[in-house]
């Protein structure tokens, strides 16, 4: 019988009779996928697992934090990499999205890069690309090419390094199974999908430090309002968008012309395909009055309403 509970001894086995000798280099974010990555080549091969997390800028408030703070409890020691300002530059004054998902891809490049010149002794470079990736990314036969998931195709072949991916032919729902097979905390487990570019795609337009930190805000809000309301676990993803539309406001009597935020919140099994979720309108209402309230320069809250497809999940 097929469980993918059954499958840890063997995935770590075979791991462990692939990489021989050398190190590997896995880049890790907190999200389900790389962290049962790591922990998997953790078991297998020990200390020659060299573990980094690089701070793009681009994650949620006090998302760095309670990654290392969980990957250290898990057992996994990574490196922290400040590359906060490298990103900032590299996406400045960029509007179209394929360009902006090109440069950050890019400048991941260039800080592994780095790392593997100043470690020689890496071989392998792991990554936690799931099967609907390999598929969405057009790596499949006969796949379009949607968009250009910066974790799929590997680093440029300049890196030199093999490309190992132990979960290529698993679901989500199936590495969300592994990780509780794995001892892994069940709020990780059941961690909701977050891009590898972070907030930089649910920024539409230019990304500032503005409009940043309205969809860091924004989507802290709708994180905590569904759990409050016992959803979080039900649905797949639930975030904040920003871009440059505007709408104008009263705040006292003031005349005040802000931000609209879209809030989406989609029901998956893959990320293939998804469906809005019918938020009781109380929810939705709470989520409006706080983000208005709380976030500065947000007169508006909009909820996405059109499924995948034909809009995608990321507004980017
Ligand atoms: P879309 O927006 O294409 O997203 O409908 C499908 C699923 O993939 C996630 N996503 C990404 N995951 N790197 C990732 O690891 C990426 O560049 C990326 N872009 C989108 C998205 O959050 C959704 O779950």
């Amino acid at each position: 019988w097929w469980r993918p509970e059954n499958l840890v001894d063997s995935i770590v086995r075979e791991l462990r009779e692939r990489i021989r000798e050398g190190r590997v280099l896995v880049a890790v974010s907190g999200g389900v996928d790389s962290t049962v990555t790591a922990v998997l080549l953790r078991r297998a091969i020990g200390d020659r697992l060299l573990a980094v997390l690089v701070d793009h800028g681009f994650f949620r408030e006090g998302e760095v934090e309670e990654t290392l703070r969980m990957l250290r409890k898990a057992g996994v020691e990574p490196l922290l990499v400040d590359a906060r300002r490298e990103f900032m530059e590299a996406v400045r004054g960029v509007r179209d999205p394929e360009e902006k998902r090109r440069r950050i891809g890019e400048t991941f490049a260039r800080v592994f890069k780095r790392i593997v010149e100043e470690n020689p002794d890496i071989r392998y470079l792991a990554q936690g690309t799931l099967y609907p990736d390999v598929i969405e990314s057009g790596a499949a036969p006969g796949a379009d090419r949607i968009k250009s998931h910066h974790n799929v195709g590997g680093l440029p072949s300049w890196l030199g390094l093999e490309v190992v991916e132990p979960l290529r032919e698993f679901y989500k729902d199936e590495v969300r199974r592994l990780a509780l097979a794995l001892g892994l905390p069940r709020e990780l487990a059941y961690r909701h999908p977050f891009p590898g570019p972070g907030l930089a795609v649910r920024v539409i337009g230019e990304v500032t430090e503005e409009k940043l930190e309205i969809a860091r805000r924004a989507s802290r809000i709708v994180e905590e309002e569904l759990k409050k309301a016992g959803l979080y676990e039900k649905v797949w993803q639930a975030f904040a968008v920003v871009g440059d539309d505007r709408w104008v406001g009263v705040k006292g009597d003031r005349r005040e012309e802000g931000h609209i935020v879209i809030v989406r919140v989609v029901e998956s099994e893959d990320g293939m395909t998804a469906d809005w979720t019918r938020l009781p309108y109380d929810v939705l209402d709470s989520i409006s009055r706080r983000i208005t309230s709380e976030v500065p320069g947000v007169t508006m809250v909009a909820y996405a309403v059109t499924t995948k497809p034909p809009a995608t999940i990321e507004p980017q």
